[in-house]
């Protein structure tokens, strides 16, 4: 049985636990640990009743479960992501971007392999993340994430198309951290943070975060688009990044893995 702890109860967290409850993925949850209570109390009574809020860590950490996910933010990685390992239990990551610092992303591998641990990172919000690590194994040449939002998302004003930025991962970091998470996923599937090239542009035609990737390699070509709608509740997280992660933990506990 997957016993699940889940760091941070907002958008994602709590969409997720509203799963399991109803019965979408074979699992049970453990605890949620939040710094702050108020997405814990947006849950319904019903789900309040049976799962228990945690905001001391290492009360939270003790408790019997077998994998961690972190649906919190890049600081939260920070923070726990090395003490979830060393307490010998498993860990996915929705806030990829924290592992753009290489030292943190060494030292996690480090003690998941020495300990047989996994940390899973679903797709997220992009698709096509198959199809490179896949490409991977042929020869890529190059990688593009194209990321296209309405200029609010980006926080700037623009009246027509505008290229915010156009480098790679280790760059947009640096200038983007709020938009890294699909950068850093593609960066860790395929051919690394410094040649994975990103673009993000403002447009203020479109409404939903589009995220294109094109992937050249010995294989051919692939060109993928994700067209996201935000989330319900929160319009910074695009729904689809909370259905890859319940996709992520329906595939651990299915006796079937369909995809690469
Ligand atoms: N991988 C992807 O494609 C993808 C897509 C969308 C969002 N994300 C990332 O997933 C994370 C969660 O997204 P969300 O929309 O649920 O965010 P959210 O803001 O709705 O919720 C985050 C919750 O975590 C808590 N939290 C944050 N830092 C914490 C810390 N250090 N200690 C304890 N609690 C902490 C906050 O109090 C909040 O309740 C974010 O980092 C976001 O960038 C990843």
């Amino acid at each position: 049985m997957l016993n699940l702890g889940i760091i941070g109860c907002g958008n994602i967290g709590r969409t997720i636990i509203r799963a399991i409850y109803e019965g979408k993925i074979d699992c049970k949850v453990i605890g949620v640990f939040d710094a702050n209570k108020d997405g814990y109390n947006a849950l319904s009574d019903e789900i309040k009743r049976q799962l228990k809020f945690f905001d001391d860590f290492d009360k939270f950490i003790k408790e019997d479960a077998n994998l961690i996910l972190e649906a919190a933010s890049q600081q939260a990685v920070k923070e726990y992501a090395v003490n979830v390992l060393n307490h010998d239990k498993n860990l996915m990551l929705m806030s990829v971007g924290a592992l753009v610092d290489k030292n943190l992303s060494d030292e996690i591998r480090r003690i998941a392999k020495t300990k047989n641990l996994k940390i899973y990172i679903p797709s997220g919000a992009v698709v096509g993340i198959d199809g490179v690590k896949a490409a991977m194994l042929g020869g890529i040449e190059s990688v593009t994430l194209t990321t296209r939002k309405n200029p609010k998302g980006l926080g700037v004003t623009a009246d027509n198309e505008k290229i915010l930025f156009d480098g790679n991962t280790n760059e947009a970091v640096v200038k983007f951290p709020k938009n890294i998470n699909v950068a850093a996923t593609l960066s860790l599937a395929g051919i690394g943070f410094e040649k994975t090239k990103v673009k993000i542009i403002a447009n203020p035609n479109v409404s939903e975060n589009i995220h294109e990737i094109r992937i050249k390699g010995n294989f051919g070509e692939i060109l993928t688009v994700a067209r996201n709608l935000p989330s319900p509740d929160n319009p910074k997280t695009s729904y689809l990044a909370s259905l890859a992660a319940m996709a992520c933990l329906k595939r651990i506990t299915s006796e079937i893995e369909i995809g690469t």
